[in-house]
């Protein structure tokens, strides 16, 4: 709550995505048991992905990924070495898991890579109990360098009983799946409880393991039943509306079917102790774990301390908390969390710069840190990390009325939230008075082939200073993914294409949407002819349009926008606050085009053949590119594309506005 003028009003219904955590188990244990599981409600993000990915590479027949699907598991002996490195992206549960998989299939050799954020992160702390099991791992990097690329090769492995100094659910399950996949027993004795979904969905599954008051026994020469799994709502993702909620000035957010295993709960209660009104609604239990729909509301938020036994049951959801105790009053610590150091950056550190960056007062501690937190106006530029936890977290503050902060890497959320934008959006919606002030402005340009579409809409970005989002960016981005995964494009389906659609996310440059690939511009190859040859194959796969679609719509919900293309208006943004048709004499179209790609002016008789090509892709496409009804048509045939962009920014200077209420 910050002292503005009119009320921040949140309301809605929120449904997260499935659990992070239980996704990647789920896929595991269907693909190593024997016979069909059907999974529903899986988490479809990049990190689970990963594991898919990583599992099919050893012969696991798991599907494309959707809210529905069977996994018929072959039983774990028949999972094969890969013939390339698993790739984890930026996924540290994939890398711990799946080590744990291939050191107890005796005679597998598995390579595991990651991005650059993965590749710091330490894996000695599961190389270790694997090594004293049996298991060789190697580490490729520089000397005394614990992360990836590491290799790990199976061994027949012994009995362990492994105590850890650190509550880790990815040690844990590391050793467990170790033990399930080498018969051997395990025993993992923790400080304090970490997640526990490995024991609850094991015990679903028959195998016969003990839990005990400090961790858990698994007997050797357990088998797995194979069990249909309903992935409840993550927790983790749910503090991101729970804490807007808990900020807000009036109303309240039912986030629905959340996973409410008391392993994943600190954050409620942390919020609770600050202040936040969190009921539980629909209490049941599903699939071995409780779930609920939580309802949460405003109250006058307070600093709090974070610390001990609680820190394992909010750790993933610190970085919300932190932002949260910048606004409530007082002083916020949070200590025993040096875990933070080693998470998807150095959240710790990321953190505090952020939050002075935005002009709180924040200082580092060796295991945590510090916050002053005050209701104030916050403005300021946010370096992620490509961190999706961070990029939330600050995209939370961000919605708040009076606060201006833009975020470097938006689109990372698509690590475990990919819909978060739109999520966000959605919450903080205009409803006739409800506050508009930090709705982003979307500026919707269609039009007939030619019609100067994307650098009329290059230009009015320019203008306006927001950023210009080019679909067609997205079309290229998964045309070279596709290629350099399948060689011959006839071969391509849209699931095989979309199976690439994980490895790209996005971020935002000074004025643009920047496509990236395995976080990295490669913007050249994109733009190259064996692409360009192949991409309107790619744009006509329905699904792969609506998974453009999707990218679009999460730029245009995190940051103002100027988007060109087909259906922009009438399908992408039926909402958009502007949206602008173009239109011109098909004879005028053609001449530009054709000046446009011969670099010279275009002869009559050139003109008339390029006419007639254009009349005949206007027919082709008249279903698709009728403009939306509140649509304003531009009829650019006698005016300069000057007077165009001139007319379109005076329109978006008036509609902002409307909408900021200046
Ligand atoms: C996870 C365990 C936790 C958590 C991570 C997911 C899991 O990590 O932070 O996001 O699914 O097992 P640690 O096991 O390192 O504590």
């Amino acid at each position: 709550m910050t002292g503005r003028a009119a009320p921040f009003v949140v309301h809605g219904i929120i449904r997260p995505p499935g659990d992070k955590s239980i996704s990647h188990r789920a896929l595991i244990f269907a693909a190593i048991a024997d016979g069909p599981s059907r999974v529903r409600g899986v988490l479809e993000s990049a990190d689970v992905q990963a594991t898919a990915g990583a599992l099919r590479a050893m012969g696991a027949d798991i599907p494309a990924l959707s809210d529905d699907f069977v996994v018929n598991g072959r039983g774990i002996a028949s999972l094969h070495s890969p013939e390339s490195a698993l790739d984890c992206g930026n996924s540290g549960t994939t890398t711990r898991l799946m080590a744990g998989l291939v050191a107890g299939l005796a005679g597998r050799v598995a390579r595991f890579e990651g991005d650059a954020s993965l590749s710091r992160r330490p894996m000695r702390r599961i190389a270790a109990p694997l090594t004293d099991m049996g298991a060789r791992i190697e580490f490729e990097g520089a000397e005394g360098h614990d992360g990836l690329p590491m290799r790990v090769h199976g061994m027949p492995l012994s009995a362990i009983t492994f105590v850890n100094a650190h509550a880790s659910a990815q040690v844990k399950g590391a050793l467990i799946l170790a033990g399930l996949a080498s018969g051997s027993g395990v025993a993992v004795q923790e400080p304090q409880r970490s997640r526990d979904h490995t024991e609850r969905m094991l015990l679903a599954r028959g195998v016969q393991l003990t839990v005990t008051d400090d961790g858990v026994v698994l007997p050797p020469a357990q088998t797995l039943n194979a069990v249909d799994v309903v992935v409840p709502a993550d927790p983790s993702s749910a503090t991101f509306f729970a804490a807007l909620a808990a900020l807000a000035d009036a109303g309240k957010l039912r986030i629905e079917q959340v996973c409410l295993n008391p392993t994943r709960t600190g954050a409620l209660d942390v919020l609770r102790r600050m202040g936040a009104r969190i009921a539980v609604d629909e209490e049941r239990v599903v699939g071995g774990e409780p779930v609920g729909t939580l309802v949460v509301g405003p109250g006058v938020l307070t600093a709090t301390a974070i610390g001990g036994a609680e820190i394992p049951r909010c750790i993933d959801e610190l970085p919300m908390l932190a932002c949260v105790a910048a606004m409530a009053v007082g002083e916020t610590r949070i200590t025993d969390a040096g875990e933070l150091r080693v998470k998807e950056s150095d959240r710790i550190r990321a953190m505090v710069e952020n939050l002075r960056a935005l002009g709180v007062e924040a200082d580092e501690l060796p295991d945590g840190m510090r916050i002053v937190g005050a209701r104030r106006a916050l403005s300021g530029h946010v370096v992620t990390h490509g961190d999706h936890r961070l990029a939330m977290a600050f995209g939370v503050l961000g919605a708040l009325p009076g606060n201006a902060i833009t975020i470097d890497d938006p689109g990372c959320v698509a690590v475990s939230y990919p819909t978060f934008w739109q999520d966000l959006a959605v919450a903080v919606a205009p409803s006739s008075e409800r506050s508009v002030g930090r709705t982003p402005l979307v500026i919707a340009i269609d039009g007939p082939a030619a019609s100067g579409k994307s650098s009329t809409a290059q230009w009015v970005a320019q203008l306006l200073q927001v950023h210009h989002v080019d679909s067609g960016a997205f079309y290229r981005a998964i045309t070279l993914l596709a290629l350099e995964a399948h060689p011959s494009p006839e071969t391509w389906t849209a699931e095989r294409v979309l199976a690439q659609a994980h490895r790209i996310s996005w971020r935002l440059t000074e004025r643009s949407v920047l496509p990236m690939i395995d976080g990295a511009v490669r913007d050249e190859e994109m733009r190259g002819s064996a692409v360009t040859r192949q991409v309107s194959r790619v744009a006509q796969m329905a699904l792969v349009r609506q998974w453009v679609n999707d990218q679009v719509r999460a730029a245009g919900a995190a940051t103002d926008v100027v988007v060109d293309g087909r259906d922009i208006g009438t399908a992408v943004f039926p909402t958009a606050a502007l949206k602008v048709f173009l239109v011109a004499d098909p004879w005028e179209r053609a001449r530009r085009r054709l000046i446009q790609r011969l670099g010279r002016r275009p002869n009559d008789a050139e003109i008339a053949e390029e006419t007639e090509a254009l009349v005949a892709r206007d027919s082709l496409d008249a279903a698709q590119s009728a403009p939306a009804r509140d649509a304003i048509t531009i009829d650019t045939t006698i005016v300069t594309q000057e007077e165009q962009v001139e007319r379109i920014v005076a329109l978006a200077k008036a509609t902002r506005d409307r909408l900021r209420g200046h």
